[in-house]
């Protein structure tokens, strides 16, 4: 919308709640930049509405921008992408467009999901012909504003057809308003889908693949930031990405990984599913791997400890919770009967509450104690008073500057720091007199 005035642009939703919060000062979701987008165009070519069939029939173009979460149930439990939401669109715009269109699959979606998409709409009774585009997202969250005005690349699938290839050149020429030619690729529908998993895969690989290296760092002496330094220093290898961390969270990585693991499983392809749910399988262990380092530290035991939790979104500069490494260090720590007061500045406890019961099941009836087990605090240095230890979980900016010196004064003695995400000044807090505990670092001899 910011980057097109001469087109309109409606978003429509079935919750109506959420179009409120659209159309109010108080945006559902923060994201630095978003605010301003929004303000700038709402009511000019950007509107948000709960009319959808109506808004359907006046586009010519509709992106399918739907949430497609792995399948709980059934065929593919636990692995496999739930593509109902977009089927169900596709079975809302056969029923009420009066024109053709191009319908831009947005959504992440396992490879030949077009096919179901176009073989739906073809199912019309009125005689309406559509194209269907593949259009992955490849933005990140806290980031995703800068992502959209200066994407490093554009990908569209379509048919090889005369009809598809001429609903590829019109979806260029929207993105071509702002992003140069050369950086708009195209490709077929299914390279294009398969491109968006394999993405994500690959990404999520090179954090899991330096987390198994911070491992060995802490075995050996080395320090995972210098081997980041000093392999990423390969234009071959690259430098992004190679950030240790108490593992990878966020609602795609994890997701899109076990979409591609049952995308090769179902053709029967199992050492390539096995390869990837490594990937996988190393997340899940430098998140329990950190928790059992942070009890066996404090004298292998956590109960009833004050333990400040530094950080609950899955990364900076964003409220998102999904998945985030910190709720699964929280759930551990709460069976060791630690006492937790979290401090995030963009996740609000009922959020929290809802994290822990969605990803891991743990609410009031299976944890009698959460309310005394999990306190939520608005002021990091009330979290940190008193406590035994610190957690850095999300690399948020104000955790690096925090007043360390106040906040050692008010802890239990010996206080713990153990950085999650390798943001603190460890020499430092150590000159403070704390006891350090960073991912991938030399732990200095007792
Ligand atoms: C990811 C991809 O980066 C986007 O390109 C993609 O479009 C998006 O998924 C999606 O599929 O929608 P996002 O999940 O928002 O974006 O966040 P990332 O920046 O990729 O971070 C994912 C997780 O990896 C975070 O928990 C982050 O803290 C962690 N991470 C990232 C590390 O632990 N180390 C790193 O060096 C980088």
């Amino acid at each position: 919308a910011k980057n097109c005035p001469n087109i309109r642009v409606c978003v429509v939703d079935l919750n109506a709640k959420q179009i409120e919060a659209w159309n109010s000062d108080d945006l559902p979701i923060y994201e630095p930049g978003l605010k301003e987008v929004v303000e700038s165009c709402r009511g000019k070519n950007l509107f948000f509405s709960t009319s959808i069939d109506e808004e359907i029939a006046l586009a010519d173009i509709v992106f399918i921008s739907v949430n497609t979460p792995t399948k709980t149930q059934g065929i593919g439990a636990g692995r496999a992408a739930n593509i109902k939401n977009c089927e169900l669109c596709a079975r809302t715009i056969a029923k009420v467009a009066t024109s053709n269109k191009i319908v831009v699959e947005k959504s992440t979606v396992p490879v030949r999901t077009a096919d179901a998409v176009r073989r739906v709409l073809a199912c019309n009774d009125k005689g309406l012909t559509f194209q269907v585009l593949s259009n992955p997202e490849f933005l990140a969250e806290g980031t995703a504003i800068d992502d959209l005005e200066k994407p490093s690349r554009v990908l569209i699938g379509g048919e090889e057809t005369p009809g598809g290839q001429a609903a590829i050149a019109k979806l260029v020429s929207v993105y071509a308003n702002w992003v140069p030619s050369e950086q708009i690729i195209t490709t077929n529908l299914w390279s294009s889908e398969l491109s968006k998993l394999v993405a994500n895969a690959f990404l999520a690989q090179r954090v899991s693949s330096i987390n198994s290296i911070s491992a060995l760092c802490e075995s050996t002496g080395a320090d995972v930031s210098e081997i980041s330094r000093a392999i990423g220093s390969d234009p071959r290898i690259g430098n992004r990405f190679l950030q240790s961390s108490v593992g990878f969270g966020g609602s795609c990585f994890q997701k899109d990984i076990l979409n591609l693991v049952y995308l090769c499983e179902t053709f029967g392809l199992d050492e390539c599913a096995e390869y990837w749910h490594q990937v996988i399988k190393m997340n899940d262990y430098q998140k329990s791997r950190f928790t059992k380092k942070m009890v066996s530290r404090m004298f292998n035991t956590a109960t009833g400890k004050k333990i400040a939790i530094l950080g609950f979104a899955f990364k900076k500069d964003t409220g998102d919770t999904r998945e985030t490494a910190s709720a699964f260090v929280c759930r551990d720590l709460m069976q060791e009967r630690a006492r937790l007061h979290v401090y995030d500045p963009q996740v609000k406890r009922e959020q929290m509450m809802i994290e822990f019961d969605y990803t891991l099941g743990v609410n009031k009836a299976t944890e009698p104690d959460l309310d005394k087990l999990v306190v939520t605090e608005t002021d990091v240095y009330e979290a940190c008073e008193g406590a035994h230890a610190i957690a850095v979980l999300t690399e948020w900016d104000e955790f690096k500057t925090l007043d360390y010196e106040r906040i050692y004064k008010g802890m239990s003695k010996p206080a713990f720091v153990f950085d999650g995400r390798n943001i603190v000044d460890i020499k430092k807090l150590r000159d403070i007199g704390f006891e350090v505990y960073a991912i991938g670092k030399p732990w200095p001899k007792e």
